[in-house]
C-alpha cells in the first residue's frame, strides 16, 4: 500500500522525464539487427524494456548496461540465434508484439510466455497477419493467447520466406503496425499496411534511421525487404510524453503551480494530450524545440489552470491511447462533462482501463464516471473524498491514481510498485515538489 498525501501548494520548478518507453524497446530490438555497436542514451530502464534487454540476450545479442547508456552490439539482420528456453515478455505488450514479428522469419524456434496480465491480452491481431504472411505461429486458445510458439519459417525449408502482403489493420495499434513491418522487413515483396487512423511511427523513423526504406503516403505504410541494416552509431531516447502526462494533468489543475519538463519527445503521434488539453483550458507551451534521434523533442511549461470538458474519439485516440486514465483525471476538475468516444480498446490493455477508471476513480469522485462499450463520460467538478484504490497492477492506473489523490483529497494505493514498468522514479518526484 502507498499513501498518496493531498498536495497543499502548486506544482514548481523542473521535473526530467525518463527515456520513452516505445522508442527504448525499438532502439533495443533495431540494434540488435545491425553489424556495428550502438550507443543508446537516456534509455528507459523500466521492467517493459528491461524485458526487450533480456529477450535479445537470449538471442545472443550483446548488450551492455551502464545507468541509462546501453551499449548494444548487433548480430545483422540474419544473426539471431536460438534461445535456449522459453522467452518471458513480462508484463509487455510491446515486447511480445514486436517479436512475434521479428522472429517470424527467423530460422529457429520461439516460445514466449509474460506475466498474469500479458497472459489474458489478445494476441490473434498480430497472429493473423503474420500468418498471411506465411508464418506459423500458435497460441493458446482461440485468442491465441501466451504461452505461444513461433516456428520460424526457414526452419524447415533453407531459403523459405514470408510473404508481402497488404493489409488493412482493423484497429489502429502501433505494435500490431510494427510487428508486420519487422516481418515486412525479411519478406519476398513489398508489404503494405493500410490504417484506420494513424498510430505512433517511432518503428518507422527508427527504421528509416537504420537506412531501411519505408514510404508512406495518408494512412498507408510500404516496408521494403532489406538485405542488411546500418546502424547509426548512436540513438538518443527523448523522455516519455505518456510519463510527462502526469504532470501535465497535474500542475493544470493544482492551482499555484508553474512547472518546466525537460526534454519531452512530442512526436505528432504522441501529442494528443497536448491538444485535447489545450483545448480544455490547460496553458502549455513547448519551450527549446530540437530534434534529437529522428525525433521531435523540447521543454514542456505547464502554469495552473481552470480547465472546461471537452468531447474527442476516432483519430485522435491512437494519439493519446495510454494518456486516457490522466485526462479522465484532469476532465474530473474540469466545469462541466468530458466525452472521449471510441476507447473500446482501453479494455484490453494491462488491465480493462475503462472497468478500472468507474470502479476506482468512483471511490475518490462518486458518480463521476461513467462507462458504455467503448465510451467514457466524466461529469466534471466534483465533490472529493480520500479513498483506498486498487491499481489492479497496471502501472497508468497506479500513477493516475496518485496524481488523481494528491489534487483531490489523497489516496491509498495497493500494488504501487507497479510504476517500475514504465517510470521507477515517478513516487520520488511527487515526494520531492
Ligand atoms: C505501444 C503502442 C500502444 C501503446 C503501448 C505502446 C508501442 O499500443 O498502448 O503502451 O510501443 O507501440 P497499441 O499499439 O496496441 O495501441
Amino acid at each position: 500500500m502507498k499513501l498518496i498525501s493531498k498536495m497543499t501548494h502548486g506544482l514548481r520548478g523542473e521535473i526530467d522525464i525518463p527515456g520513452d518507453k516505445s522508442i527504448s524497446h525499438r532502439s533495443i530490438m533495431l540494434s540488435s539487427l545491425g553489424n556495428t555497436p550502438v550507443e543508446v542514451t537516456n534509455f528507459l530502464k523500466g521492467a517493459d524494456c528491461l524485458s526487450t534487454i533480456a529477450c535479445m540476450r537470449a538471442m545472443g545479442v550483446d548488450i551492455e548496461e551502464h545507468e541509462t547508456r546501453i551499449l548494444v552490439i548487433g548480430r545483422g539482420l540474419h544473426g539471431l540465434k536460438e534461445p535456449n528456453d522459453v522467452l518471458d515478455a513480462g508484463n509487455s505488450g510491446t515486447t511480445l508484439r514486436l517479436l512475434l514479428g521479428l522472429l517470424s522469419p527467423q530460422k529457429f524456434v520461439t516460445t514466449f510466455t509474460g506475466d498474469n496480465s500479458l497472459r489474458q491480452r489478445p494476441m490473434g491481431r498480430v497472429i493473423t497477419p503474420l500468418s498471411m504472411m506465411g508464418a506459423n505461429i500458435v497460441g493458446r486458445n482461440q485468442n491465441k493467447n501466451l504461452p505461444i510458439t513461433i516456428i520460424g519459417t526457414r526452419v524447415k525449408e533453407q531459403g523459405s520466406r514470408l510473404k508481402g502482403i497488404t493489409y488493412k489493420m482493423p484497429v489502429a495499434s502501433a505494435q500490431v503496425k510494427s510487428a508486420i513491418i519487422l516481418a515486412g522487413l525479411y519478406a519476398d515483396g513489398m508489404t503494405t499496411i493500410v490504417e484506420p487512423y494513424p498510430s505512433r511511427d517511432h518503428t518507422e523513423k527508427m527504421l528509416a534511421a537504420f537506412g531501411v526504406r519505408i514510404d508512406k503516403s495518408s494512412n498507408e505504410i510500404r516496408v521494403t525487404p532489406a538485405s542488411e541494416v546500418t546502424a547509426p552509431k548512436s540513438i538518443e531516447v527523448p523522455g516519455d510524453i505518456s510519463s510527462a502526462a502526469y504532470w501535465i494533468v497535474l500542475a493544470s489543475i493544482l492551482e499555484g503551480s508553474n512547472v518546466t519538463i525537460k526534454n519531452v519527445g512530442i512526436n505528432e503521434t504522441r501529442t494528443g494530450i497536448i491538444d485535447v488539453m489545450r483545448n480544455m483550458g490547460a496553458k502549455i507551451e513547448y519551450i527549446n524545440e530540437r530534434i534529437s534521434g529522428g525525433e521531435r523533442s523540447a521543454d514542456i511549461h505547464v502554469v495552473s489552470s481552470q480547465l472546461h470538458g471537452t468531447t474527442f474519439g476516432g483519430e485522435m485516440i491512437p494519439r493519446l491511447i495510454d494518456e486516457i486514465p490522466i485526462i479522465a483525471v484532469a476532465a474530473a476538475f474540469a466545469e462541466g462533462d468530458t466525452v472521449i468516444n471510441d476507447v473500446g480498446e482501453l479494455r484490453v490493455k494491462e488491465t480493462d482501463r475503462l472497468n478500472a477508471i468507474v470502479d476506482e476513480y468512483n471511490k475518490i469522485a462518486a458518480g463521476a464516471f461513467e462507462t458504455t462499450e467503448d465510451s467514457l463520460i466524466i461529469h466534471g467538478s466534483h465533490k472529493f473524498n480520500y479513498a483506498k484504490s486498487k491499481t489492479y497492477d497496471d502501472h497508468r492506473m497506479a500513477m493516475s491514481l496518485a496524481v488523481f489523490g494528491a489534487a483531490a483529497e489523497g489516496v491509498e494505493i495497493d500494488n504501487p510498485d507497479c510504476v517500475n514498468i514504465s517510470y521507477p522514479t515517478f513516487y520520488d518526484v511527487i515526494a520531492d515538489k
